[in-house]
């Protein structure tokens, strides 16, 4: 199955809104097109501080794998990424592409963000890209990061937030209740 962010997105996605976002252009060099064109990520976890040689990354709703491997790359063979995602099918997408291009240890789970399967203080570096606004249960989201966070362990964070009231017309139940 072909996982190529299109039209359907009100941002920059795939090649075009990695490098608008400041992506580092020598990682997205080693990247296949096919995985660089997949990205629907809304920001860069990665301009908010470095992942070191021998971290171990968790990113929730890893999608098909963009920013797990630019982790891998960055965290090298003595670091570990961890990716869950509740669509089996992007964790399916980001297997095959961390099977050829991971530069550490991987891990992918189908799990949801309002409840990680992992142990209290498994990680340094939590990453999430445009998938926290998804969760109706946001507050358990940042109950289950602070959690699987090692004390002093970094949140890395790009999302969107809505200010002020939801306009009706974002209402998906709107058809509905007619
Ligand atoms: C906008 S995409 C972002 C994917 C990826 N982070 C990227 O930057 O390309 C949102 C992803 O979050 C996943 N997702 C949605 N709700 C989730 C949840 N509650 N927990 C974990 N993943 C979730 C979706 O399946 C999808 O793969």
């Amino acid at each position: 199955m072909s996982v190529t962010a299109s039209g359907n997105f009100s941002y920059k996605t795939g090649r075009a809104g990695a490098e608008l976002l400041g992506y580092d252009k020598g990682l997205l060099g080693r990247m296949p097109d096919e995985l660089i064109d997949s990205f629907c990520g809304v920001g860069n976890p990665f301009s908010l501080g470095p992942v070191n040689p021998g971290d171990q990354v968790l990113d929730i709703g890893c999608g098909a794998g963009f920013d797990l491997v630019a982790a891998s790359c960055l965290a090298g063979k003595n670091g570990k990424v961890f990716g869950i995602d509740v669509t089996p099918e992007m964790l399916g997408k980001a297997g095959k592409v961390l099977a050829g291009y991971s530069c550490s240890a991987y891990e992918l789970k189908v799990a949801g963000a309002e409840e990680l399967p992992f142990e209290d203080g498994s990680f340094g570096i939590v990453i999430s890209n445009g998938v926290l606004n998804l969760s109706p249960a946001k507050a358990n989201c940042f109950k289950e990061i602070y959690r699987v966070l090692k004390p002093g362990g970094r949140l890395r964070i790009a999302d969107i937030v809505l200010k002020g009231e939801r306009p009706a017309s974002a209402d998906p139940l709107r058809d509905w209740a007619t």
